[in-house]
Order: structure tokens, then C-alpha cells, then sequence
């Protein structure tokens, strides 16, 4: 009840951005040091590759924090005899990508236009 009523509550303050000129490697490198030992116990293995200079980026960094660590944390769960996590940050003209890869099994198709949808789960308990 606890993580659903978080989960609302952050969902519904969705909108209310606070913006900061904020070093993205550092985001990350503070979400794993976070997530590593979760990660270690599950035999997953996450790898960070930084290409090329990234430059300060305007970002809410909790929410960008929280984003990433439900997408790891997917990851994980998705990998039940473990695995590996690569996150790569790269720029493009005056964006920033960042991509998310895992060796489990994937996302299934036929879930690919459902996982957007608010509060969707395929996980007893999950809120989405
Ligand atoms: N890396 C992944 N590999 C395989 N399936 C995934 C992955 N990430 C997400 N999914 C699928 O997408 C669904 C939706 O993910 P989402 O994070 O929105 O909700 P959830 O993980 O089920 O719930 P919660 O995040 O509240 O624990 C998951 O239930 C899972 O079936
Ligand atoms: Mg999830």
C-alpha cells in the first residue's frame, strides 16, 4: 500500500518539474552505487559506457533518478538467473541518449504497445 500510494503520488506530481544544470555521469554513477548491491545479489552485472564528453544537462534529477532506476530495476527482475546491464550515454546534436540494454529474454511483443499504459503490470503486486 505503502509503494502504491508513493507510486500515485509521484505519478500525479508528474508535472511539477524541478530543473537543475546537472553532470549526467555523476546521476548515474550515484544510481549505481545505489543499485550495485541489489544488482550483485541477483547476479547481474551492469556495465556504464560515457561516449564522448557529455555536457551539463537542464533536468529534474530525481525524477530522471527514479525513471532509471525503475528501468534497471525491470531489467533485473526480467533476468531471474542473471545477467548483464549496459547503459550508454551519448550525445546527438543537442540531445543526450541514453540506452538501457539487458540480456534477459526481452520485452514480448505482444506487450510492446501495452507497457506505456498507465499502472500496467504483468508482476503480482506490480503497479506499473
Ligand atoms: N527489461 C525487461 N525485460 C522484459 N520485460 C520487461 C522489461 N521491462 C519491463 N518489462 C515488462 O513490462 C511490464 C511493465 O513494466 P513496468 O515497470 O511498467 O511495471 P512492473 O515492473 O510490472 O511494475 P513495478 O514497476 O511497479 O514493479 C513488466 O511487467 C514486464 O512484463
Ligand atoms: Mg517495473
Amino acid at each position: 500500500m505503502n509503494k502504491l500510494a508513493k507510486d500515485c503520488l509521484s505519478f500525479s506530481k508528474s508535472g511539477d518539474l524541478n530543473r537543475t544544470e546537472e553532470d549526467i555521469g555523476r546521476i548515474i554513477e550515484e544510481l549505481l552505487s545505489l543499485i550495485t548491491p541489489h544488482a550483485d545479489l541477483n547476479g547481474v552485472n551492469i556495465y556504464l559506457t560515457m561516449s564522448g564528453s557529455c555536457p551539463q544537462i537542464l533536468v529534474d534529477r530525481d525524477k530522471l533518478k527514479q525513471a532509471l532506476l525503475n528501468i534497471i530495476l525491470n531489467a533485473i527482475e526480467a533476468m531471474t538467473d542473471g545477467g548483464n546491464i549496459a547503459i550508454t550515454v551519448s550525445r546527438k546534436d543537442s540531445y543526450l541518449n541514453i540506452f538501457i540494454k539487458d540480456t534477459g529474454p526481452g520485452i514480448p511483443d505482444e506487450l510492446h504497445d501495452k507497457i506505456f499504459g498507465l499502472f500496467y503490470s504483468t508482476k503480482s503486486g506490480g503497479t506499473g
